[in-house]
Formats: C-alpha cells, sequence, structure tokens
C-alpha cells in the first residue's frame, strides 16, 4: 500500500504525525529515507510526543541509538527506538552497535534513518517513509506499507 501527503508546514507535520502514530504497534520496523534536512528526526520527534515519551528526542546521528519509554502503550518494557545509520559505514560497524537488541524486538517500536544500505539485515519492514522536500517548509511525504509477519 502506497499513500502520499502533502506537508505544507511544521503544524500540517505535527498533524500527520497525530494521525501516523495510531498506525504503528509495536515490533514495527519503520524507515525514514530522504536527504539531509528533509524532516526524519523532526517527524519522529513529533511521534515520540504523541506517545508521550519524556525524554527529548535529539538526532541519534552521534549515538546512533536512542530508547524511549512508550509511556502510553502501558505495556511495561515499550520502547521506540530512534536509530540513525548515517555515520556507520560498513557491516561491522553496524553490528558492533547492538541494533539486534531492538530490531525485530517485540516491545520495540523502531524508527530508523538512513537505514536502506542495511535493510537486508532486517527481518522485515513494517513501513517506509519518503520524505521529499519541496521548498523549505513544504515536505511531500510517501509512506509505503508493508504485510509484516504476525508477532
Ligand atoms: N514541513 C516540514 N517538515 C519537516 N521539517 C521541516 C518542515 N519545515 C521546516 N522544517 C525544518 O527542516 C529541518 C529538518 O531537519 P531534521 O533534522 O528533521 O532532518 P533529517 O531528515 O533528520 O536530517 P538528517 O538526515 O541530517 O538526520 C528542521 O530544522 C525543521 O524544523
Ligand atoms: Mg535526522
Amino acid at each position: 500500500m502506497e499513500e502520499r501527503i502533502s506537508i505544507k508546514s511544521l503544524q500540517d507535520l505535527d498533524e500527520f504525525a497525530k494521525k501516523f502514530y495510531k498506525t504503528l504497534s509495536l515490533g514495527d520496523i519503520i524507515l525514514f529515507s530522504g536527504p539531509i534536512g528533509a524532516g526524519k528526526t523532526t517527524f519522529a520527534q513529533k511521534i515520540g510526543a504523541y506517545f508521550g515519551t519524556i525524554s527529548p528526542i535529539t538526532s541519534p546521528t552521534f549515538v546512533y541509538i536512542h530508547t524511549h519509554p512508550l509511556l502510553k502503550m502501558n505495556k511495561k518494557g515499550a520502547l521506540l527506538a530512534h536509530i540513525d545509520l548515517y555515520r556507520v559505514t560498513n557491516e561491522h560497524l553496524f553490528h558492533s552497535i547492538g541494533v539486534s537488541e531492538y530490531i525485530g524486538n517485540p516491545h520495540v517500536i523502531n524508527i530508523i534513518e538512513w537505514g536502506e544500505s542495511f535493510a537486508h539485515f532486517f527481518p522485515y519492514i513494517s513501513k517506509k517513509v519518503e520524505f521529499i522536500p519541496v521548498s523549505e517548509t513544504e515536505r511531500t511525504l510517501v509512506i509505503h506499507t508493508y504485510p509484516t509477519p504476525s508477532p
């Protein structure tokens, strides 16, 4: 399934995040693709806010993985893992940063920036969100939803 959404402003992005977060389930592996500054981290922050994360969602570019308890899930151990593989330049590094603890874990919603080149290591992909910059404030989002194995 594919859906295209026209985002005219940060407020539009926020309104879309409010709908989008409700479509996510524990265990999901979600790829965010698009160029630098397209809005991947900004959208992850808005999703986190709707899930009631307390820790601020900052760009994980220098840490690779940030985890946030999913307070509104009301399920012990439920986490949002925000993963940024931009600086992960080879497979050896990919396997050493601890992503396997989160990717495919049924208690975790994974949002992964710059994950395309490692996608063959993921057990499945639930959704892919393509961020296409249109102007400084406008974006087109293309949401691909794939059939996921039942947990
Ligand atoms: N409609 C919009 N949607 C998303 N971001 C927007 C929009 N309008 C303006 N922006 C701004 O664009 C910037 C997007 O930066 P962000 O860090 O989210 O990009 P990114 O895709 O995560 O980049 P990187 O690949 O470097 O991690 C932010 O400063 C944000 O405020
Ligand atoms: Mg980012």
